[in-house]
């Protein structure tokens, strides 16, 4: 059955205040690699969750996240000048500290200001070579350490897509439509050359089931072949993640209409023997997917030139808020349809004043085992097989 307006806007809205926007401010998500930040450019705007915010590093190394504007006349803390004790708005001097306390009122000293106004300013962490927001109330939870984020035997990379121009629930249901796997990405899935029968059904018939369960923290996605291959397991990490393979894909909310798209890819050691990794993952960024890169469909024309771009076409084509009162759902939506169901108990959870499904308290419980080690063994025979040099160059 098609949404409601009411209960599409309820889903997929991130703004303060937004029943989603409320569910989303629950999680610690990734807003930057940590090398943006430099001491030739120690500022970086950040949108998130549908507000304009700061990221910054000031002269001792500390770095925050405040509100965009000034709290004096509003005026970007973006060209704000950083100094030992923190950034200094660009209009009139007005000095804040990394938790938003206001340490200067120039030219005067007002100290009724400084006593009683407090600037907007997030819990931040960098980790695995990202700055990590959490804009939710407090206490603050602990950050997962996911598996694919923690193991030591591999290296990390981290690639930054082109920014999704649309909201953030459309990638994340795509995570849970494995049907279109076969379909849309036949140019690129046909092993050994094969063409399909019929670009219609694409590679449907190679794969024999395709079923779904619940886990501690999401969805699992599960895929059997038909032609012994085995299976594939990659799970939604709910709200915002998906494992897929050794690729764990963060798409974060910047605001109702576009997503931060970032990839942190785990290349395991050859012989499973731990590395250093401590000096944060490279980082690459990809060039845009459509043309001209920030217009939407119609205007824009996506390139289809791999698995990514297809996706992207595929998400933004929905419209920058899918309307799902237009929609007609099959049996094969039935992992769309579970992650909806999360989603609206997840909020109401929220709504009572209760922890959302993945939000972790207990320190102790911060590693997450979302089953990678059965990924990288697939990841490995699939390299083999195809003669891809594996992280030290053997084949
Ligand atoms: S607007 Fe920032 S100090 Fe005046
Ligand atoms: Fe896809």
């Amino acid at each position: 059955m098609a949404l409601s307006h009411a209960e599409n806007v309820r889903m997929t809205k991130v703004g303060p205040g937004t029943p989603a926007g409320e569910l989303l401010r629950r999680y610690w998500m990734p807003i930057a690699p940590a090398e943006e930040l430099s001491g030739e450019q120690p500022t970086k705007f950040v949108r998130l969750l549908g507000e304009n915010l700061v990221l910054f590093r000031d002269t001792t190394g500390r770095v925050g996240l405040l509100g965009d504007q000034c709290p004096h006349r509003c005026a970007s803390l973006l060209y704000g000048r950083v100094e030992e004790r923190g950034i200094s708005c660009p209009y009139h001097g007005w000095l804040f500290d990394t938790y938003g306390n206001i340490l200067e009122t120039p030219p005067e000293r007002n100290q009724a200001i400084v006593r009683s106004v407090k600037h907007t300013a997030y819990p931040l962490q960098k980790y695995v070579g990202l700055y990590w927001a959490y804009l939710g109330p407090g206490p603050v939870p602990v950050l997962p350490r996911y598996d694919t984020l923690a193991r030591r035997d591999g290296r990390r990379r981290i690639v930054i897509h082109p920014r999704l121009d649309c909201n953030w629930l459309q990638a994340m249901e795509n995570s849970v439509d494995p049907a279109h796997l076969q379909i849309l990405h036949q140019e690129f899935i046909g092993r050994g050359g094969r063409q399909p029968a019929s670009t219609t059904r694409g590679f449907t018939d190679d794969v024999a089931s395709t079923d779904f369960y619940l886990t501690s923290y999401g969805i699992m996605k599960r895929r059997v072949y038909a032609d012994g291959r085995g299976r594939e397991e990659h799970p939604l990490i709910f709200p915002y993640i998906l494992r897929q393979g050794l690729s764990t894909q963060f798409r974060v909310p910047m605001d109702d209409t576009h997503t931060y798209h970032i990839h942190v890819i785990f290349e395991p050691t050859p012989d499973g023997g731990p590395i250093d990794d401590d000096e944060g993952p490279p980082v690459e960024y990809l060039a845009p997917y459509k043309d001209p890169p920030d217009a939407l469909h119609p205007e824009a024309r996506f390139d289809m030139r791999s698995v990514i771009c297809q996706d992207h076409m595929a998400w933004e084509t929905q419209g920058p808020i899918a309307d799902r009162t237009n929609e007609h759902l099959s049996y094969s939506d039935r992992g769309v349809a579970m992650l909806r169901r999360m989603l609206r108990e997840n909020i109401d959870r929220v709504e009572q004043g209760l922890d959302p499904l993945g939000v972790i308290r207990d320190p102790a419980l911060a590693e997450v085992d979302t089953g990678v080690s059965e990924s990288i063994v697939t990841e490995v025979a699939w390299m083999r097989q195809r003669g891809i040099p594996d992280a030290a160059g053997r084949v």
